[in-house]
């Protein structure tokens, strides 16, 4: 049988005289003289129900009944009494007028008031996350993650691409984090992976003959968990034959697009395309946030020369960097802000933040303040200053050091200072970076991939083995509003270029134990084939403008990567480990429960 007849929040002035059947949840009960009024909720919002006394029954019902509470209301909709309209309320040209109240189910008092949910710390709202997820925004934020998979699918289809499912349990798929790890009943001391992204299967999907391929994958990577990262998420991933990056690229593009477009009523302007190099170099960052006008500017150049150590030593270095950031109208930071910031640039790094503030650049140095002013020749200064484009009460940030903590420390400032000095862009800023370096040099020395050991380079297995640190990968990322949005790569579809990377990865013996299957696949006419995956997660994070993944997941885990629900990951019976050919060690803490 059918319950309602309407949801309460599409209840319109046309509905007057009807009679309606409504369910819901009880978000406010309020006594007005004798009359009861009722804030029914439910998926589509809220209306307002009146019980009078005449009603006998259903009024001391009504008058029972608390936040909450479930209730099936039958009554005939009428437009509000003049002065009583509600214009901030969908439904506030309207009130039901209550005959029969059913109460289909109490509630306790609420752990937290739905409407006062930010009072609530959100260790409470995820361990009663069912209750959170009864607010509207969390509704809509759900809404419109559902909304925007089914475009991306009705996409990908359009285009021909194929949904096919790969393994949950499977050997681990390289992506530079920790594996879960799911211990084998049937081998002992053996042990699946969970996947950390479909990357070998849909590789192997295409030499499969797939063509073109697609999924909303989940994924599951062990790491250090921040607001845009949670230990399970979706991607939504791509993989196609005969292909090279600017056909995976404009795929893209025109998906996100049309997404933004369908969903959002957005047009999504121009994606630039930067080079890694000139991302770092412009704005310190592999993902920048173009919506922040602020760029760095070397001016190594101009410093070999000066007797300041501090600038001439890196201006003289090839690893070295020396560059400036202006920050216009940033002459009113105080001393202490700026001491701030020097404390900020140092968690990358950096050993210091010298300034010149920009007074009155008429006035020659006596116009300017800084403590670096002394060491430096004045040509040298004006140089710099004309430069950037220095004008009255800008201050003028340096950074000098190696290119990595250069880039870092005041690519981090960059996004700081444009926040605080509100020069932030509106909407939504995307854009391309490409031409990777291959591998980057861990703390160890090791090169260790950029993306991953798939990933094709642009120049022969040779050129790679003869100077790996320097190669460029055909690597791809799509950026927006400083997310990495995505990434993908046209990958290598040949034995000896694999064979070339693992070696420089010096997996040696390893590789055939670990990627065997995918050098014998190789062997059997593997087509060129390229792709990308898109972190499902943050894109509707974007879209919905919330501030953390958490908040475009149902049921989304802890910083520490536990559920506060249901309270996993949680101790398991002994028969079980025992099943499972596992012991524990004595030190294996027994109940590491945790916070948001
Ligand atoms: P990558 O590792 O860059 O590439 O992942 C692709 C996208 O997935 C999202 N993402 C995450 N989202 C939430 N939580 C996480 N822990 C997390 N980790 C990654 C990001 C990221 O850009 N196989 C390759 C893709 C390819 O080459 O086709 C891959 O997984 O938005
Ligand atoms: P010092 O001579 O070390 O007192 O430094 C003079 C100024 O240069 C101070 O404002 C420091 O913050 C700044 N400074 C020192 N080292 C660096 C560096 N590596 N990069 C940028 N500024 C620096």
């Amino acid at each position: 049988m059918v319950m309602r007849s309407h949801y309460c929040g599409q209840l319109r002035a046309a509905h007057v005289g009807e009679e309606v059947q409504l369910c819901g949840w009880v978000q406010r009960r309020r006594d007005h003289g004798g009359v009861i009024f009722l804030d029914l909720r439910d998926r589509h919002g809220i209306a307002q129900v009146v019980f009078d006394p005449d009603t006998e029954e259903s009024f001391a019902l009504a008058d029972r009944v608390r936040s909450e509470y479930v209730l099936k209301v039958t009554g005939r909709v009428r437009a509000r009494p003049d002065g009583t309209v509600n214009p901030d309320m969908a439904t506030g040209e309207i009130e039901v007028l209550g005959r029969d109240l059913e109460l289909l189910n109490p509630s306790e008092t609420p752990p937290f008031q739905l409407d006062a949910w930010s009072d609530a710390g959100e260790d409470v709202r995820l361990r009663f996350r069912y209750m959170d997820l009864r607010r509207p925004e969390m509704q809509q934020r759900l809404a419109l993650r559902a909304r925007a998979v089914s475009v991306i699918r009705r996409y990908y289809e359009a285009e021909g691409f194929i949904d096919v499912e790969t393994p949950i349990l499977t050997r681990a798929t390289p992506e530079g984090a920790r594996d879960y790890l799911v211990p084998s009943r049937t081998h002992p001391g053996e042990f699946f992976a969970l996947p950390q992204s479909p990357q070998l299967f849909k590789q192997l999907l295409m030499i499969g003959g797939l063509d073109r391929y697609y999924q909303i994958a989940r994924c599951f990577r062990d790491e250090d968990l921040r607001a845009d990262r949670q230990p399970e998420f979706t991607q939504l991933d791509v993989e196609l034959s005969f292909t090279d990056e600017d056909e995976v690229m404009a795929l893209t593009e025109n998906m996100l697009r049309q997404l933004f477009r369908e969903v959002l009523a957005v047009e999504l302007p121009a994606f630039p395309h930067l080079t890694w190099q000139e991302a770092m170099s412009r704005y310190g960052s592999d993902k920048p946030d173009l919506r922040n006008p602020l760029e760095l500017i070397d001016v190594g150049d101009l410093m070999a020369k000066v007797e300041f150590k501090v600038f001439a030593g890196p201006a003289a270095d090839p690893k070295g960097r020396v560059a400036a950031l202006r920050a216009p109208g940033g002459g009113t930071l105080s001393r202490k802000v700026i001491d701030d910031y020097t404390g900020f640039v140092a968690q990358y790094g950096a050993r210091g933040l010298a300034y010149i503030k920009i007074n009155e650049r008429a006035a020659g140095t006596a116009g300017l303040q800084s403590p670096i002013l002394k060491f430096l020749p004045e040509d040298v200064v004006t140089a710099v200053l004309d430069r950037v484009g220095a004008e009255d009460g800008d201050v003028v940030f340096f950074g000098a050091d190696t290119f990595e903590v250069v880039s870092e420390s005041l690519g981090a400032l960059r996004n700081k200072l444009a926040k605080d000095l509100n020069l932030m862009g509106e909407g939504f800023a995307p854009c391309w970076v490409t031409r990777f370096p291959m591998f980057e040099t861990s703390r160890e020395g090791q090169l260790t991939p950029l993306h991953h050991p798939f990933t094709a380079p642009a120049c022969t297995p040779e050129e790679l083995l003869a100077e790996p640190a320097s190669a460029l990968s055909r690597a791809y990322d799509v950026v927006l509003n400083g997310y990495e949005l995505g990434g993908g790569s046209i990958r290598i579809h040949q034995e000896d270029m694999q064979r070339a990377v693992f070696e420089i990865l010096r997996l040696g013996q390893e590789a055939d134990a670990r990627f065997g299957f995918l050098l014998d696949a190789l062997h059997y006419g593997c087509p060129p084939h390229g792709g990308i995956a898109l972190g499902i997660d943050r894109l509707v994070m974007l879209m919905a403008d919330a501030s953390a993944i958490r908040d475009v997941i149902a049921f989304p885990k802890t910083q520490t990567a536990s559920c506060l629900m249901t309270s996993a990951p949680s101790a398991v019976d002994a028969h079980q480990l025992r099943d499972l050919h596992i012991r524990l060690r004595e030190s294996a803490p027994k109940d590491g429960k945790d916070s948001a």
